[in-house]
């Protein structure tokens, strides 16, 4: 499949996916009114007065993954800087020394004997898109047999040094690498419903978004559903570092410290395009949006803006994941 089908057929996709999963809830009361959030190490609980079942969601974000076989070898003076990294990290709860491998394997083990009723890999599972990193990411998920929602970080589908912008790269390794973790959905934009809920996957993995990606949200929050918005960059939030970037009034190459270091493109001249500030603007204003799921900094961080927290994950190299629950008063 070409790229332009590829993109056109998941769009449809995409649409027929909105509301074909879990269970059917009639539309309900705005659910940013009386809701309650609560943070706690790495659990997150929001008590709400819209209609839903109680569910609980893990999401992973950064594991960061750096796995190669013979099928890499030409790509790998694109791939070594970061196959070096997350090889031993500290795990977040116990201190001990452990592999991105290792982690993601026990966050997912956690997962089939909790059984969560999703999982939300919310970017940079990977650290390149290699096809052996895609098919053990595949594997691993087919096991829980969980459903799951992914959206790509920076690096999932970046090798470094490779000319091409941004957009481009992203848009060539979602076809011939990451196809398998959107399921027949749009990659830039999809929707899952579970218990009521609707997670809507945004990718903003450079940090910013299309003019259809806003488009898709709106359609999102006039459906009046609670939503949970998964993306991998941080929205911006006054006081937050450019990580938080998506958004951010300062982003562009002036601020892009780690162009050279990444061997990409900088970050455009003349800041962030109308649409990412539209959606930056959509997305506060949402009346029905319970919260916000990103990662992208490796830092665990809440913010609260106009009664939508946005959660930022710790990076599951760590064996972090965030333990979302959602229950209704
Ligand atoms: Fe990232």
């Amino acid at each position: 499949m070409d790229r332009r089908a590829f993109i056109q057929a998941t769009a449809l996709s995409a649409c027929a996916a909105s509301g074909a999963r879990g269970d059917s809830v009639k539309p309900s009361s705005p659910a940013g009114g009386g809701n309650v959030f609560s943070s706690d190490g790495n659990r997150a609980t929001i008590r709400t007065a819209a209609s839903v079942k109680p569910l609980r969601v893990f999401q992973l974000t950064d594991t960061h993954l750096a796995i190669r076989d013979g099928r890499e070898d030409p790509f790998r003076q694109y791939s070594d800087r970061m196959a070096g990294g997350y090889r031993a990290n500290r795990h977040f709860l116990t201190n001990e020394t452990i592999s991105a491998e290792e982690a993601f394997d026990r966050t997912l083990d956690l997962a089939m004997r909790e059984k969560p009723d999703f999982l939300a890999l919310t970017g940079d599972i990977l650290s390149f898109p290699s096809e052996a990193g895609v098919e053990r990411v595949m594997e691993k998920l087919g096991e829980t047999g969980i459903p799951f929602a992914y959206i790509a970080g920076n690096h999932d589908w970046h090798y470094e040094g490779m000319p091409g912008s941004s957009v481009e790269l992203r848009e060539t390794w979602l076809e011939k690498r990451l196809e398998p973790f959107y399921q027949g959905n749009n990659p830039l934009f999809a929707s899952y419903d579970v218990n009521g809920v609707r997670f809507v996957a945004i990718d903003n993995s450079v940090y910013e978004v299309l003019p259809q990606q806003l488009e898709f949200f709106n359609v999102q929050v006039a459906s009046g559903m609670p939503l949970v918005l998964l993306i991998h960059i941080p929205l911006y939030i006054p006081g937050r570092p450019i990580g938080y970037g998506c958004g951010h009034p300062d982003w562009g190459p002036e601020t892009d410290k780690d162009f050279k270091l990444e061997r990409r493109p900088p970050w455009h001249a003349g800041g962030q395009t109308e649409a990412t500030l539209a959606f930056h603007r959509a997305v506060f204003a949402a009346p029905n949006l319970l919260a916000i799921l990103a990662g992208h900094t490796h830092r665990q961080a809440l913010d609260v803006k106009n009664n939508i927290p946005q959660w930022v994950g710790g990076h599951n190299a760590t064996g972090f994941f965030t333990d979302l629950r959602i229950i209704p008063h």
